[in-house]
């Protein structure tokens, strides 16, 4: 190899070092479109009415369900029109976050009641004809609430850590207070609830009301 190759090459390998170096610390991610779910802790008397209100609530074997568990009629907050305010209030103030300002309606409403060990394998499922949901959690020891991710790579290359970018899963351990509010298109599911006690929430869904969109594709929700 000739002096001026021989120092060409000598540069190159240089700058790579010196490229490495510099990209190990200063990548930054940048997050496009993400699925974001909003979480918040509500106060304690929101839980403590309905640790109350549980023993009153009739509830029903749901066994068509992609993920059976026991279900209360599907408008139960309904019978509680100081709660379903309390809940439109936090929604609408999450949504505000979210950057909506849109009006907003709670279609339907349902407490669950997941027995122990009952149901080991539930598959995850969607809420159709909705916009968001929320699930409120007012017991300890929730079982996690765990989020699917079908949109696949077409490329799957398995990583060497699980990451926010990479992963097929992503769960939530509720805590007793926390209400959370996620897309309905999200996918998701109850894990095992590998408690002594019947785990409970209470969800919901929204739809907007009012005008949505725009030119030939604006809707009037009443
Ligand atoms: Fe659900």
């Amino acid at each position: 190899m000739d002096r001026v190759l021989e120092d060409q090459c000598h540069s190159i390998f240089i700058y790579q070092v010196r490229i490495k170096k510099i990209m190990q610390n200063d990548i930054e991610i940048l997050q496009f479109f993400p699925k974001s779910i909003c979480s918040i802790m509500l106060p304690e008397m929101v839980s403590d009415f309905w640790q109350k209100e549980i023993s009153n609530i009739k509830f029903y074997k749901d066994v068509g369900d992609d993920n059976p568990h026991w279900k209360s009629a599907i408008n139960t907050i309904e019978d509680y029109p100081e709660m379903k305010e309390l809940f439109l209030t936090v929604v609408g103030d999450c949504l505000k976050q979210l950057g909506y300002d849109q009006k907003i309606i709670m279609t339907t409403s349902w407490l669950t009641a997941v027995e122990p060990n009952a149901n080991p394998n539930p598959k995850p499922h969607h809420h159709t004809n909705s916009w968001y949901s929320g699930v409120y959690y007012f017991q300890n020891e929730c079982s996690d609430l765990v989020f699917t991710n079908y949109n696949r790579r077409e490329i799957e290359v398995t990583p060497t850590r699980s990451t926010i970018h990479n992963s097929i899963e992503c769960s939530i351990s509720p805590q007793k207070h926390q209400f959370i509010m996620f897309p309905s298109y999200m996918f998701h599911k109850i894990s095992e609830n590998t408690s002594n006690e019947t785990r409970h929430s209470l969800a919901f869904n929204i739809m907007p009301t009012g005008i949505v969109g725009e030119g030939d594709s604006m809707f009037v929700y009443r």
